[in-house]
């Protein structure tokens, strides 16, 4: 009994210091809906830096979300959509956000439309896998394009022209 007693405090003294250096970064996280449901639903398994520096839009978030669920987050289904919209306003639009689509624009213009307008690509929506089999449909027909170029230009439109939920 003793021993086990000794295992609960120190399992209490390692999750406080893990929840202190969570929240650490979760004092700057913004107010709203999300924060708490973050703190709920997805601060046990790693620390909430896991999110810093991913610069990304809806898509991404839905993505990893659908995933997180699988691995055993308890965040319920009609919270999906909140939590999605708090992560894109909080880490969706920082300047690594602008920079890389700022590079995958140039990478669009240069690459993309030699054969045919932007037209072509603007009136599409597609979830990711469908852009990704349309850019790869295009690097197949001709469009110079490295695969970690492939890889920042298919975010992009994932992101900018996502499929119509
Ligand atoms: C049951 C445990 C668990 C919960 C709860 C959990 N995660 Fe995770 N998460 C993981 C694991 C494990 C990884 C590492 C996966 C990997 O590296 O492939 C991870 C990785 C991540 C990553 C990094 C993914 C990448 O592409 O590098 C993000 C972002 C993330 N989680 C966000 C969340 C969000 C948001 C929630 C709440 C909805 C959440 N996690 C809840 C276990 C969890
Ligand atoms: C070498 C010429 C060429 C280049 C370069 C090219 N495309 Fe295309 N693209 C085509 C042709 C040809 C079609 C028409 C194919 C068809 O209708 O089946 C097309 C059609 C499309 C469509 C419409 C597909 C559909 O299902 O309606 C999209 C979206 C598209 N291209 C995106 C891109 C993107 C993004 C790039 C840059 C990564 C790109 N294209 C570069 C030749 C090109």
């Amino acid at each position: 009994m003793k021993a086990n007693f000794h295992k609960v405090v120190i399992w209490l003294f390692v999750t406080t210091v893990l929840a202190a250096a969570g929240f650490g970064f979760g004092q700057d996280l913004p107010d709203g809906e999300g924060k708490a449901l973050l703190e709920n639903n997805c601060s046990f398994c790693h620390s909430m830096e896991r999110l810093q520096g991913k610069n990304y839009g809806k898509q991404y978030w839905e993505d990893v979300i659908a995933e997180m669920r699988e691995k055993g987050s308890p965040l319920s289904e009609e919270d999906v959509p909140s939590l999605v919209s708090y992560l894109v306003k909080t880490f969706g639009a920082g300047p690594e956000a602008e920079a890389k689509a700022a590079e995958a624009r140039k990478l669009i213009q240069t690459n993309c439309t030699g054969c045919h307008g932007m037209d072509r690509i603007e009136e599409k929506r597609l979830d990711k896998a469908g852009w990704e089999r349309t850019v790869k449909g295009m690097i197949a027909s001709g469009a110079q394009l490295s695969e970690a170029e492939a890889g920042t230009v298919i975010e992009y439109l994932a992101n900018t022209y996502p499929a119509a939920p």
